[in-house]
């Protein structure tokens, strides 16, 4: 449901930096498109580059003709409400002059006393602002909201994650901390809350009694790009694993929550993250992990290099760009039912889906397809691209005898809806504005994912040599994770570029 928003201003931190100019600047320009957003709705940029509004403003123009350039006009508009504002975040000075200066654009645009506070920065300034904000008294709710989004990675490991938590608590409420994870805010994943919840056909089936396992992936097609300094520090499992694809996890696996609200959605993901089953020995992380990196391979027709030629990686680094995990989750309701999770750089195309294998029959009365593929009822939730959900099952080839076919039912969203999907940027900004954070990642969560994964990076950390595996770009990964699923007689799901027109893809 949308409601009228506060009007205020949207502070950005790291204005410089390419998130800005690629994903915020972009999705608050689309609400203004929309009309989410209107003129009393500014945006701050802030950080140390030594800008005017007017060179910020050019800077912004550029990225948003890139990706809008048709959108000149509506362009040169929304820039009047942007403003930049150039400062020391280290010093009390920097937070001196930009409380002088959001006065300023109070008063001079007549707004109420609300802000909300994008936090797209390097991690290291998580403590920094917040605590100077506080003690300018911006995060004082009395006259408006205070509001603060924090980008990912929120921590390093479980401590790290409590103490910036304890941090943060003790300037702000919980309820005006916005731990961004950007998939809760992609249009599929929130689909899956209505798909399981609002229809009645699914739920009865969903759980250890008729789900044979469940896979969740983000597959990516790009390498590494510029960002060597920040990724070959965390790998994979802390890029992908720790948070987006056990968010995930969460909302594919959670009860129904006692209301459609932040609070019972959020105690409901928690109840999963708590009861996925701890990695507890050497043992049990070499069964139940697959890491590899990738080597030199062909990525649609172009040949790339490997990992460790990457500018900034060391030749003999460790650090994994896939990984594979097969997670149980110790509760009723998924006894014994692996999920397997994946992802992975410069693999050969850029998926991200949700797969349920149901059982498959007890007895084989059609052998014909029951050797094809035993997991012949499989549903797919297509997180992107194509989105969509699409059902397999068997079928009767018309004629004698009774030789069967996998065929499909379909939904997708290029047939729903006449306009592009929403950004993720954009819906969970607007979130922050309404002050809802069902999406956002709440503490104890955030805490419990941590939680999971510690004993994974701590032995990778230790033999990561030793248990690493290599994969050529353009393929679906290493060959030891095929193998892991197979020792339980499963098998990937390798989808093909097309997955509305292919009913095999
Ligand atoms: C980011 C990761 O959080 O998500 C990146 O840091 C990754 O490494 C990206 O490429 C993937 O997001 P999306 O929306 O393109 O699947």
């Amino acid at each position: 449901m949308q409601h009228k928003l506060a009007n205020g201003i949207i502070v950005i931190f790291g204005a410089s930096g390419d998130l800005t100019a690629r994903k915020l600047i972009p999705a608050i320009f689309h609400l203004y498109q929309h009309k989410s957003l209107t003129k009393n709705n500014i945006v701050l940029g802030v950080s140390r580059s030594a800008f005017n509004d007017e060179q910020f403003r050019q800077k912004m123009c550029e990225a948003l003709l890139t990706e809008y350039p048709d959108d000149q006009k509506s362009i040169n508009k929304f820039l009047n409400q942007i403003y930049y504002q150039s400062i020391d975040v280290y010093t009390d000075e920097g937070y001196t002059l930009l409380n002088k200066r959001l006065k300023a654009l109070l008063k001079s645009h007549k707004l109420d006393n609300n802000l909300l506070f994008y936090l797209s920065t390097p991690p290291s300034l998580y403590y920094q602002i917040p605590s100077h904000l506080a003690k300018l008294g911006l995060n004082d709710e009395t006259d408006g909201y205070k509001r603060i989004i924090i980008e990912k990675p929120f921590g390093i490991d479980e401590k790290s994650a409590c103490a910036l938590n304890a941090h943060l608590l003790q300037h702000y409420k919980e309820s005006q901390l916005f731990r961004i994870d950007h998939y809760l805010g992609k249009e599929t994943v929130q689909n899956l809350l209505v798909f399981r919840f609002a229809n009645s056909i699914f739920e009865p089936l969903w759980n250890a009694a008729h789900i044979d396992n469940v896979q969740i992936y983000a597959n990516e097609s790009i390498g590494l790009g510029s960002r060597a300094g920040y990724y070959d520090q965390n790998g994979a499992i802390r890029d992908m694993i720790q948070n987006h694809l056990l968010q995930l996890l969460g909302i594919v696996a959670m009860e129904a929550p006692a209301k459609m609200d932040a609070y019972s959605i959020r105690n409901e993901t928690l109840k999963v993250f708590q009861s996925i089953r701890r990695f507890r020995t050497a043992e049990d992380i070499k069964q139940n992990v697959v890491i590899a990196q990738y080597q030199e391979g062909c990525v649609q027709g172009v040949i790339k290099g490997s990992y460790r030629d990457e500018q900034a990686v060391a030749k003999d680094s460790t650090t994994e760009t896939y990984a594979a995990i097969r997670f149980f989750i110790d509760n009723w309701r998924w006894h014994n039912v692996p999920f397997y999770v994946r992802t992975g750089k410069r693999l050969n195309q850029r998926v991200s889906e949700v797969v349920i294998n149901f059982k498959p029959t007890p007895h084989p009365f059609f052998s014909q397809v029951q050797k094809i593929t035993k997991f012949k009822n499989q549903l797919v939730i297509r997180i992107q691209p194509d989105e969509g959900i699409k059902l397999s099952f068997a079928a009767k080839e018309p004629g004698s005898g009774f030789k069967t076919h996998e065929v499909d039912m379909g939904f997708y969203y290029s047939d729903f809806a006449q306009k592009a999907l929403p950004t993720a940027y954009e819906r969970l900004i607007l979130d922050a504005l309404q002050g809802d954070n069902t999406l956002f990642a709440r503490n104890d969560a955030v805490e419990a994912c941590w939680n999971i994964i510690d004993p994974i990076i701590q032995y990778i950390h230790k033999h990561g040599k030793s248990i690493l595996n290599f994969y050529p770009s353009g393929s679906f990964g290493p060959v030891e994770s095929d193998k892991m699923l197979a020792e339980l007689d499963h098998i990937w799901r390798n989808p093909s570029s097309n997955f509305k027109q292919n009913s095999k893809a």
